[in-house]
Order: C-alpha cells, then structure tokens, then sequence
C-alpha cells in the first residue's frame, strides 16, 4: 500500500517512546545503574483501596450469570456523568453535556475528526506532543520547515509572556489547544488570562480545546480549574478531563470530554450532536471495570484521591524547593505536577544526557516540547517519596558540584 503523506511528515519518533530508548541504551552499557524516573508523566502510587476494590467487585461480577453486563451506553455511564458534573464542575455543565472516554490523549486525538483537514490548529510553544502528532496525522500539520509544520501556529509561552500563550500574529487560526495546569511548563492560567483567551476566541471564532488533565493540581483557590468557570467559555470551548492524574489512573483508561450544548457551528448547528459520530464509530464507550472505579473515586473514594493528589504534590515542591536552593530558575511545580527547570543557553538533550550519566535521573528535555523549550528540563512528580527525595539529593550532589 502507499504511504500516507502526513506519515512521512512526522518528524523522528514520539517524545516518550524516544526517551524510553536513550534509557535503554543507557542501561545496556551501564545495567546497574540505580536510575530514577522524572521523566514520563506516570503515577507509581497504588489506587485508593475503595476504588480497586470497586473495579475488582464490578470484574467479579463480569463473572455471574445475573450480574454481568455488556456495552454500557457509548457517552458512558450517566451515573459517572452526573458525579463528574456535580462533584468536578459543580454544576457548571450538564451530565449530558459529559462525553465518557478511555482517555483524554484518545479523545484528543479524534477531536480532529469534528476539525478536518482544513483546520488551522495553534498550539502552545512548549506543549504536550501528542497535540502536534495528532493533527499532523489528521492532515492538519502541512509541511515540516526545520522548526515546525507549516499549516499549524504556535503560541510561544515563556518566562517573558508569564507562559500566557502569545495570540500575537495568531489571526487565522480555527482551533487553539490550550493546556492549564501546563504540560510541560506548570503554569496555570490565572482567572483574568483565561477571561482574555475566552474573549479572543468569541471575537475570532476560534475554537478552544481546553485540556484540564491536571486540574485537581490546583491547590490555589484563586485560580480557576475549568475553562466554564468564565462567562462565555460554552460558546467556544470543548474540555478535555482525565482520570489519570487525578486518581491514578494512566494504565486503566478512563477520561471525558465536555461539549456544550452551546457551542455551534456558523450555521447554528449542535457540535455536541456531531461528536457522538466518531465516538460511536471509534469507541463504544469506555471499559465497565473502569467506569465503576471512576465512579467509586467521585464518591467513597474522594477522601482518598485527594491524599493522592496531596501526596505528588508535595513531590513536586520537594523538587522545585531543592532546585531553587541550588539557584536554578524554576516555574511549576505549585499547582501543577511538573516543574520546569530553565539553564539558559544550554541545549536540553544535552541537559537529559547529563542527568541522565551524572545523576542517574531520567527526565525530559524541554526541547521535545518544542523550539520554545530548549534550554529547559522537565522533572515529573510521579513518583514514591523516597525517589523524590533521592533525585532531590542527587540534584544537590551535581549541581553543587
Ligand atoms: C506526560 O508525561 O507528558 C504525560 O503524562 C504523558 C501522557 O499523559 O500521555
């Protein structure tokens, strides 16, 4: 068969799977390397008990004649739809608006599909890859002229802009992806921001995706954890959520997506209605066994999630405290489970390489983010204690050095 060209557009391989190799390799010259991994995003912690218990309680039941279940409804479950509704956005949007996945990257991914090729997508400038691979395969990417692709915009965020996404130039665009609390660079859009964004998307006709995976890291109260906590937002944006990083949740798969009833094409037509196309055509409906310990995190378990979350949070301070004490600049890491380390002038796989040999540490470098992130490493706060602390010791050990 003939190879499809948005294929052969995508520049080297996914960031991840790419730093999974260079550990590898690492590890072939060097097997008892004691490594520890700042790198991918992945909780290492065990679930809250009541939640395991309910997965494993629904899967016992796949077992019994009167209590096994087939398809569940393809927007999921309305009982997860209603507890997400009420306990994660108060009310703000409708159980009916809630759109239940088997994850935020999938549905990011067939986003697209409601887009099209035609599509102008902005991203940030760092930003998490999969937005960039996805519309580069959707046929939204264009050609690749050394820095990025040529039909998509970025929006530069850095220490200068206070990470807000730069709309400078950014006139032709149809969808932006914004991501807050911001993979890579941690920083949270402050209410303000966020109106401003809003604003700009309803004067433009831009359509925002809005990726709140870390949401429940926001521990300042002042600053708002979805995009329908401003006025106007359900006109314009679509919200992305997961189960991942809120209840640990990166091997079961469980996310959603939230189209308001209220976001219309030109002509006045439902998005809402078009999106239940491609999830009935790709997906029908998340896993059972997942829905039911999602469902048991909103409720018996929340008491629990929230120690979780508490609990990689403080990871994320140990290290950004430790990195400060050290003189690096630092942003992140307050409300957000990453920190973004900045070594002005350094090349970052230079930086990934030197932890990696000096430090044994795993981590990821700022350029895989995009141009705007060279010169930066990022560190993730998925991890035991005892590794955070020994990575913090080891930070200490080089850099004083
Ligand atoms: C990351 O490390 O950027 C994310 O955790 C990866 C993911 O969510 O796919």
């Amino acid at each position: 068969m003939k190879r499809r060209i948005e294929m052969a557009t995508l520049q080297g391989s996914y960031l991840f799977p790419e730093i999974e190799k260079r550990k590898n390799a690492y590890l072939v010259n060097y097997p008892e390397a004691p490594l520890i991994s700042l790198g991918v995003g992945d909780t290492t912690e065990p679930l809250p008990t009541l939640v395991a218990e309910a997965m494993g309680e629904y899967a016992r039941g796949l077992g019994a004649r009167e209590s096994y279940s087939g398809y569940g409804p393809v927007e999921g479950w309305i009982s997860l739809r209603e507890a997400i509704a009420d306990r994660l956005y108060q009310g703000r949007v409708a159980p009916d608006e809630i759109f239940i996945s088997d994850g935020a990257k999938c549905d990011l991914g067939r986003l697209g599909l409601l887009f099209g090729q035609e599509a102008r997508v902005a991203v940030q400038d760092p930003a998490y890859p999969a937005y960039v691979d996805a519309s580069v395969i959707m046929g939204q990417g264009g050609t690749f002229n050394g820095r990025g692709y040529s039909r998509m915009r970025y929006l530069s965020c850095t220490p200068e802009n206070g990470f807000f996404p730069d709309l400078e130039g950014a006139d032709d665009i149809d969808v932006a992806i914004i991501c807050s609390p911001n993979n890579p660079t941690g920083a949270v859009l402050k209410r303000e921001e966020l109106e401003r964004l809003v604003s700009w998307a309803r004067q433009r006709r831009v359509t925002i995706v809005y990726d709140a995976a870390y949401a429940a890291y926001i521990a300042d109260p002042d600053l708002p954890r979805s995009i329908y906590e401003i006025g106007g937002a359900h006109e314009v944006a679509i919200e992305v959520g997961s189960f991942s990083k809120l209840a640990g949740f990166t091997g079961v798969r469980l996310g959603w997506t939230v189209v308001p009833d209220r976001l219309r094409y030109e002509d006045g037509r439902s998005v809402q209605a078009d999106w239940r196309r491609p999830i009935s055509a790709y997906l029908n409906g998340p896993s059972n066994i997942a829905q039911a310990g999602g469902l048991a995190s909103l409720r018996e378990g929340w008491g629990e999630l929230q120690e979780g979350i508490a609990f990689y949070r403080e990871n994320a301070l140990i290290l950004r405290r430790r990195l400060v004490e050290l003189g690096v600049k630092v942003y992140g890491g307050s409300n957000a489970p990453f920190v973004w380390a900045h070594f002005p002038g350094r090349n970052s796989w230079e930086l990934f390489d030197q932890l990696l040999s000096k430090a044994h540490l795993v981590t990821t470098p700022g350029a895989g983010f995009g141009p705007a992130g060279e010169g930066f490493v990022r560190l993730s706060a998925f991890s035991s204690r005892e590794r955070i602390e020994e990575a913090a010791g080891r930070l200490a050990a080089l850099f004083e050095a």
